[in-house]
């Protein structure tokens, strides 16, 4: 495990669209992390060849994927180094996309299983001061439209050992890049961001 450093954030983006919605609002909250002096990176999932988890179990014994020499090895030594995470995904089809689903999947690694089955488990990432933003964006008005896509990267990375800072919900945005006028997101963004690098420094 790489040491954490308690300044350094990593943004991921589950959006198969380049420069859409929610790559604007986490560059927004990126932006807000870098005035305030935190380093950061920025990775879109559709960049990197990820595979889905098939439960092989060697990480159990390994403590990491080696199963796949994949994408998500590229991304481990930023997910450990960092102690913030912002992770971001439009709603399809009122959930993640397959993107971030992916992603979150391969934090199997990090869990810490006993021998019974099913009982208790725990996360080696746990008990380390990390924090975590979640975005969303979706078309509709509604934020029952959402439906799974909050709860399904902040109750995960919650059993992962983030503790969840803020949870920005953005509603209303169908076309690419149609957030970018949307003054109420962008403030709500930078806030995200400004909440999460207090978080950091305690
Ligand atoms: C396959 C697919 C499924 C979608 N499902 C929903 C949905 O269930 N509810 C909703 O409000 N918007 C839905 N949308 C709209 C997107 O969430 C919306 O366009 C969002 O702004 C896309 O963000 P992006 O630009 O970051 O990709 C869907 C879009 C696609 C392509």
């Amino acid at each position: 495990m790489i040491d954490i450093d308690h300044r350094n954030v990593l943004l991921v983006s589950g959006s198969p669209r380049k420069n859409g919605n929610t790559d604007r609002l986490l560059r927004e909250i990126e932006r807000a992390l870098g005035e305030r002096g935190v380093a950061t990176t920025f990775a879109a999932l559709r960049d990197y060849s990820i595979h889905s988890c098939t439960g092989c179990e060697h990480c159990r014994v390994d403590e990491t994927c080696t199963e796949f020499y994949d994408g998500m090895h590229l991304l481990y030594p930023l997910i450990e180094q960092a102690a913030g995470l912002v992770v971001g995904s439009p709603t399809y089809n009122y959930n993640i996309t397959p993107e971030m689903k992916c992603f979150i999947d391969r934090f199997y690694p990090y869990f810490h299983f006993g021998k019974e089955r099913p009982g208790p488990y725990s996360s080696r990432l746990a008990g380390a001061g990390r924090k975590l933003v979640t975005v969303g964006v979706c078309e509709q008005n509604e934020e029952s439209e959402m439906r799974f896509t909050m709860p399904a990267m902040s109750d995960a990375f919650g059993a992962i050992g983030y503790e969840v800072v803020e949870e920005l919900a953005v509603l209303g945005h169908f076309a690419k890049g149609s957030v970018q006028g949307d003054e109420d997101a962008y403030a709500r963004a930078a806030r995200a961001g400004a909440t999460l690098a207090d978080s950091l420094q305690r």
